[in-house]
């Protein structure tokens, strides 16, 4: 049910903050989405309990309009990207995930924010995803049935056609529903293509000799990530690798019971 969901977004992001912030940290990345909006309040609430030191100022970067947006509604700080001094990394970047697998791999972008979720994430020291027990799956598009990429206007159809030609079968355009109509657009007002793929292998499906180049449409999440990157058009993709993620679990505090 929702009230469970939503109980089990905000035990997953109180646990992650209770974690992984102290109020001495000076750079933060804040990422997008309905779970993150708990990760701020449980941020404010550290705050609150535990003061930053005279005269500390706690930055929070945001990564996109409405992340900036509940930065500022917090009463916390924000830092644009491009005004963090050049040599300055984050301590840490929290964000949510669609769907995230046993080697802590991520689908990203169902909020149509994934670019700078990205630029945030890699600029950080450890990147914190905060997830409820619907997201955890053993391989990434279990659940979630599509990989969200970020395309210029102008190139829509020719990564479509590209996508195909990885094994998509049907990448669609995402466009506005209700009354409003045409594409929708992102920060960066690009487009997002929503790809469907078969259940993605992970590093370690590999090294137990599964074949994940692609063929017969199957790939491994990094090796699919960088075919998609590669082609000619795409900002970013909503795959999120390697990036040394923790997961908040609220599976494990809501006593190992996912409701149904
Ligand atoms: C936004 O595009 C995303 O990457 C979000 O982080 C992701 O969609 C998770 O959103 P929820 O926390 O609302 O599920």
């Amino acid at each position: 049910s929702t009230a469970l969901v939503e109980a089990a977004k905000k035990k997953a992001a109180f646990a992650a903050v209770a974690e992984h912030f102290t109020s001495t940290m000076r750079f933060v990345g804040i990422g997008s989405g309905s779970t993150i909006v708990y990760g701020v309040e449980a941020i404010k609430a550290h705050l609150a309990a535990h003061p930053p030191p005279q005269g500390h100022i706690n930055w929070f970067v945001p990564t996109g309009w409405n992340s900036r947006k509940v930065i500022e509604a917090a009463g916390l700080t924000p830092i644009a990207f491009d005004s963090l001094p050049a040599d300055a990394q984050l301590e840490v970047a929290f964000d949510g995930a669609d769907e995230v697998d046993d080697e802590l791999n991520c689908i990203k972008g169902g909020g149509a924010c994934l670019f700078q979720e990205k630029l945030v994430a890699c600029r950080s020291k450890k990147f914190v995803c905060i997830a409820d027990y619907r997201k955890n799956q053993q391989r990434l598009l279990t659940n979630w049935p599509t990989i969200p990429i970020e395309v210029a206007p102008i190139a829509y159809a020719s990564v479509i056609r590209e996508l195909v030609a990885l094994g998509s079968v049907k990448p669609i355009l995402r466009e506005h529903t209700l009354s409003k109509t045409g594409p929708v657009q992102t920060d960066q007002s690009f487009y997002i293509i929503d790809a469907p793929f078969k259940q993605l292998l992970t590093a370690g499906d590999v090294k137990q000799g599964k074949d994940g180049s692609g063929k017969d449409g199957v790939w491994e999440v990094e090796t699919l990530a960088r075919r998609i990157k590669a082609i000619n058009g795409v900002l970013e993709v909503g795959l999120f690798c390697g990036l040394n993620g923790i997961q908040a679990q609220a599976a494990g505090l809501l006593g190992g019971q996912k409701p149904v």
